[in-house]
């Protein structure tokens, strides 16, 4: 039986670099091939990492080593590669978010489903050991009935961040500013442990940068459970703040910073909070104004549970319909601050 994934990796610039170093930790994956329509990137990424470089993709989804596939193009164009690999029978793993908007989501989904491959969509935040016993903790009732759930993410990008890219920024190819490139994760965060939306209203403009899309954002949700909460945005707060997200629930609240616990609190004590506490509450110190500031090890987790849902039939953690939550949230709020008006989600 085989016992490694080999994976080619489209697109190979910045994040690619990280799926290539983590996939190297990793017995159960071997990295084959890089492919970008640019072919010096590819030629430069495959010779840094000792491995092919493809310039044309059909020669690319024509070899047989690679049974995965790594997308990370620019995020408006995940659907139009990631289409015809599922349709060459190659496993997929997206980049956030996995497309800019709902029908191209869901597309892919359809697609990868008739193609009988896997899906996997990168929020690698969700295999950190704090988000896992949050979300326990909630599963378990720690938190009684859910109230608020709140993220703020005061961050910074110089004005050459967007200047230097030819798709940062943009509508067509970011499919959005700070809310759908930069908080997707927190956003992902919020529904992953407290659950669906119900109705968002928002606000968004663009402050400090000449970009086509939102710098800063600030909208109220009310989430299906009956609980509240607020996301604010920004990538023009200079220095830039660590990101924070708060859980509160009738008797207990929890405070990330980043990816760290900084408040672990409940009006009931259990003997393994104090514990928690001792090896999870970290000072929450990150750069937010540093795009290169990724955690290798959450990337990792991820390429290894899609290598292990391929070769033994287990469940995948993060699938094409996880993946397409915060895509759709993110689109409504985008709705409701295009409108004015509240935007309400179907159940
Ligand atoms: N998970 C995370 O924390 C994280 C962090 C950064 C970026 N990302 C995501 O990764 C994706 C890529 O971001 P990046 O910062 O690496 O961008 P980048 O601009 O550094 O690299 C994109 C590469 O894709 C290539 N490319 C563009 N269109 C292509 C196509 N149609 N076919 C093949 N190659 C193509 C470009 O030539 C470039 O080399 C985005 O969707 C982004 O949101 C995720």
């Amino acid at each position: 039986m085989k016992n490694t994934v080999g994976f080619g990796i489209i697109g190979a610039g910045m994040i690619a670099a990280f799926h290539a170093k983590a996939m190297q930790q990793l017995d159960n994956v071997k990295l084959v091939a890089f492919y970008d329509s640019f072919a010096p990137a590819a030629k430069a990424r495959a010779e840094e990492f000792g491995v092919k470089a493809y310039t044309k993709f059909e020669d690319f989804l024509a070899d047989p080593d690679i049974d995965a596939v790594t997308i990370a193009t620019p995020s408006g164009a995940h659907h139009s590669v990631a289409i015809p690999a599922a349709r060459a029978g190659k496993h997929i793993l997206c980049e956030k978010p996995i497309e800019i908007n709902l029908q191209r989501v869901d597309e892919m989904i359809r697609v990868c489903e008739e193609n009988h491959v896997l899906l996997s969509s990168v929020f690698q935040s969700r295999f950190s050991k704090p988000v896992k016993l949050v979300r326990e903790a909630v599963q378990a009732g720690r938190f009684g009935r859910m109230v608020l759930a709140s993220g703020t993410q005061r961050w910074y990008r110089e004005p050459k961040y967007y200047a230097a890219s030819n798709w940062r920024g943009t509508w067509k190819m970011d499919g959005g500013g700070a809310l759908m490139n930069q908080a997707i994760h927190m956003v992902d965060l919020l529904l992953y442990v407290n659950g669906a939306p119900e109705e968002v209203f928002a606000f968004s403009g663009t402050l400090t940068h000449s970009i086509e899309v939102e710098d800063n954002l600030c909208a109220t949700i009310k989430y299906r459970n009956g609980s509240f909460g607020t996301i604010e945005v920004s990538t023009s707060c200079a220095p830039g703040f660590s990101r924070r997200i708060e859980f509160s629930g009738s008797t207990g609240t929890v405070a990330f910073e980043e990816d760290r616990i900084v408040r672990w609190e409940f009006a009931t004590p259990d003997p393994q909070d104090e514990i928690i506490r001792k090896e999870l509450i970290g000072t929450g110190e990150h750069s937010g104004s540093d795009p290169k500031n990724i955690n290798l090890s959450g990337h990792a987790c991820q390429i290894s549970d899609l290598a292990e849902a391929i070769l033994t039939g287990k469940q995948l953690v993060l699938d094409g319909n996880e993946g397409r939550r915060a895509v759709e949230l993110i689109c409504g709020i985008y709705e409701s601050a295009r409108t004015g008006k509240p935007f309400f989600f179907n159940r």
